[in-house]
């Protein structure tokens, strides 16, 4: 039997069923149905929401026929009272053998408060299910301890009605439409433990009253636009563990009460508008489970307080682009369990103290874009530290530290604006170097070959500086490079082994590459020929290179910027490139190519930028989108073009 009616009320509902009921019994259909029917106000409200589930593509839905909801997918009951507890419809479904990921597209019937002993409800990452959570839902369900509805395109305000539901365990709301102010009565939800409410469109200020929810585990409301300051009363969710206020349009000063929370163990309140100085800790003892605190992205203030050393526990620290200014007090090497530490993007100056060879935990460091003018080479006994930046500091080392050497883990280094000086230095082909950033500094001499046996090598950027060489054969053997800046330098020579690199991944690992402003004159002959086919980015501006493009230059299928612009290069466009469907920026101006515009270059839809102007190129420019859509500059300076956007061509 397939039902499909709909009530006005419950009173109506039921008697509407007693009729089905009776025409079934009478149909003689009722014994072959499997069990018994489930009360006929459980099926009332499934009927409903199946009602207003247009699309299903699980199925599920088409299945739920007959009265026995409770051997329905996806609903259990309780088995003495014979009621509907759970109504589990996840869009995710996990099968043996793999998760299939299924949509629901409809609106969420208000029947459903019909359900009242349902206990959990879960219709999350359903993707397309509108409507709102029904304003009555606190009056019906007084069961309900657990409410999903993460990524849909549900709307609405959570309603008041809401604090009625005592046992409540978990709201997740995260990723949906919901919007309007947060409801006070949420803080009369005792038994709450997670309420996940990011990524919607709540505003208005967090409520007071949520300093009541004294078990609260995660509390998430980031990617919101609330406003308003924090309340001051925060610091009575005494054993909350973790508080997540991060992307809203929080302002004003973080409160000092937050050290109140003696449980906490992660703070996120990135992404803000917070000022003020950072208030706490006030003395050793407080907040001593305290792992991860985010501040970062804020307007705060001041020095970096000398007390963060007493929040002993503390694992991951980000204080970056914040107004921090002053030294970095010598007490944060007391973290001795800290593995990361942010503080880019601040005021900060003076030294690195010597206590910080202490952190022998730290994995990653960031301290760039600030004052600071020195580290200690004590420095080197950080044995698990991996990443180290340090770009955009006056440091003025005449070379890169030896010291740095010695350390024994670290693969990842940027030290991009340092005012370094000298070559580089021959102890980095000693380490397992994966990103290596010495851009923007005064570095001379040659790209050292044994560069090409740093196996594990993904980015090189050694542009801005002063290198005067052609580029190593050995830079074949970096497979796993993707990408590689050498812009602005004086390197010469071929070009050839950029694209004869050996590679990780079918179609290559390379995806950017600048070599713009250098002295190079030749190799192009060979763009696209070998194994690197993944190209995005290739930007061989402001050099001297001469010849013919290549045909196979159209087999760089997946390149977007392409700027060929200042060079010598001749003979007529290649055809192919009208292959290249993903270009969006061509720039070829400044050459010496000759002939007409292919007309196959109309294929390229997505191009947004395009500048040929400066060539020898003549006869008709081909007419169609998007060729005669760009400006007449675009065009100019040649020899004999003609058509949309120029001047019409003569007969
Ligand atoms: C009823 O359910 C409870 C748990 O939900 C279970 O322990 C019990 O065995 C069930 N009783 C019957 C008769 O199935
Ligand atoms: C917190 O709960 C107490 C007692 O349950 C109540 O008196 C107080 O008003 C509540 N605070 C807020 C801010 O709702
Ligand atoms: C901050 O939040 C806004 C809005 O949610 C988002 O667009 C932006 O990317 C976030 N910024 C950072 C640094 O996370
Ligand atoms: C925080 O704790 C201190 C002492 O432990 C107390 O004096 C203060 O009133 C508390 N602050 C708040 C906002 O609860
Ligand atoms: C840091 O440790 C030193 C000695 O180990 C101690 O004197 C100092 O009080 C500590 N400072 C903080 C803020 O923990
Ligand atoms: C270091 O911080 C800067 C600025 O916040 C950021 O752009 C960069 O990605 C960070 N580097 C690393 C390796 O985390
Ligand atoms: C940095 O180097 C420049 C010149 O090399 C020098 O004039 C300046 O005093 C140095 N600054 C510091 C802080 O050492
Ligand atoms: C290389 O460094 C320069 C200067 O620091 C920077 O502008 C450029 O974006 C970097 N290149 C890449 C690919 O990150
Ligand atoms: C290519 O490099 C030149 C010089 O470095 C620069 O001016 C130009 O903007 C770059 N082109 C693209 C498309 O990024």
């Amino acid at each position: 039997m397939r039902a499909s009616f709909i009530c006005v009320n419950k009173m109506g509902c039921r008697l509407l069923w007693i009729i089905v009921a009776f025409t079934l019994i009478s149909m003689g259909e009722s014994k072959k149905s499997t069990g018994e029917s489930c009360h006929p106000d459980d099926l009332m409200g499934l009927i409903s929401f199946k009602a207003g589930i247009r699309i299903d593509t699980s199925g599920r839905l088409e299945r739920w026929v007959g009265r026995s909801c409770c051997k329905w997918e996806g609903i259990s009951c309780d088995n003495t009272t014979g009621r509907v507890t759970q109504l589990l419809l996840p869009g995710f479904i996990s099968t043996d053998v793999s998760i299939l990921q299924t949509q629901m597209k409809g609106s969420l019937s208000p029947k459903i408060t019909l359900l009242t002993s349902l206990q959990v409800i879960d219709l999350s990452e359903l993707s397309f299910i509108t409507g709102n959570i029904p304003t009555s839902i606190g009056f019906h369900l007084p069961n309900l301890r657990k409410l999903y509805l993460l990524r849909n395109k549900l709307s609405g305000p959570i309603p008041e009605s809401i604090g009625k539901l005592s046992k409540l365990e978990e709201i997740i709301l995260s990723e949906n439409r919901f919007s309007g102010s947060l409801p006070l009565s949420l803080g009369n939800l005792k038994n709450l433990n997670r309420l996940l409410l990011d990524s919607n469109q709540f505003s208005g200020a967090i409520p007071d009253s949520l300093v009541n929810l004294t078990i609260l585990v995660v509390l998430d409301l980031h990617h919101n636009y609330l406003n308003g300051h924090m309340p001051a009363k925060i610091g009575e969710l005494q054993v909350l563990e973790q508080l997540d206020l991060s992307e809203n349009l929080l302002s004003g000063k973080i409160p000092v009460s937050l050290t109140n929370i003696t449980t906490v163990q992660d703070i996120d309140l990135s992404n803000n508008s917070l000022e003020g100085e950072i208030p706490f800790p006030s003395c050793s003892g407080q907040m001593p489970f305290l792992r991860f605190l985010a501040l970062h992205h804020n307007h705060l203030t001041g020095r970096i307080p000398p007390a963060l050393g007493y929040l002993v526990s503390l694992q991951r620290l980000y204080l970056e682009n914040n107004k921090l200014n002053g030294p970095i007090p010598s007490s944060l090497g007391n973290l001795s369990d800290l593995r990361e530490l942010y503080l880019s993007g601040n005021r900060l100056s003076g030294l690195i103290p010597i206590a910080f060879s202490r952190l022998s935990q730290l994995i990653n460091l960031n301290l760039s874009n600030n004052l600071i003018r020195g580290l200690p080479h004590e420095m080197s006994s950080l044995q698990n530290l991996q990443t180290l930046t340090l770009s955009f500091n006056p440091l003025n080392f005449s070379s890169i530290p030896k010291w740095m050497a010695e350390l024994p883990s670290i693969s990842q280094i940027y030290m991009a604006g340092c005012g370094l000086q000298g070559e580089i230095p021959e102890f980095l082909q000693r380490k397992p170097i994966q990103e290596l950033d010495l851009s923007a500094n005064h570095l001379t001499g040659s790209i050292p070959s044994w560069l090409g046996g740093l196996s594990q090598l993904y980015l090189l950027n050694l542009s801005k500086n002063a290198l005067v060489s052609e580029i190593p054969d050995s830079i074949t053997r970096l497979h796993e490079l993707g990408v590689l800046d050498l812009h602005s330098n004086k390197l010469t020579g071929s070009i050839i082994e950029v694209f004869k690199m050996g590679s990780i991944l079918p179609g290559g690992s390379l995806r950017y590459i600048d070599l713009s402003h250098n002295s190079f004159s030749s190799g192009i002959e060979q763009i696209g020929a070998g194994e690197q086919h993944g190209i995005e980015f290739l930007n061989l501006s402001h050099n001297f290179l001469k010849g013919r493009l290549p045909t196979s230059i159209g087999r760089l299928e997946l390149m977007r910027s392409l700027d060929l612009s200042h060079n010598e290069l001749g003979f007529n466009l290649p055809e192919s490139l009208g292959n290249v469907k993903s270009l969006e920026r061509l720039k070829l101006e400044k050459n010496r190519f000759t002939g007409k515009i292919p007309d196959g270059y109309l294929m390229l839809r997505k191009l947004k930028e395009l500048d040929l102007s400066d060539n020898l190129l003549v006869g008709q420019i081909p007419n169609g989108k998007p060729l005669d859509d760009f400006p007449r500059s675009s065009y100019s300076g040649n020899r004999a073009l003609c058509g949309r956007p120029l001047a019409p061509c003569k007969p």
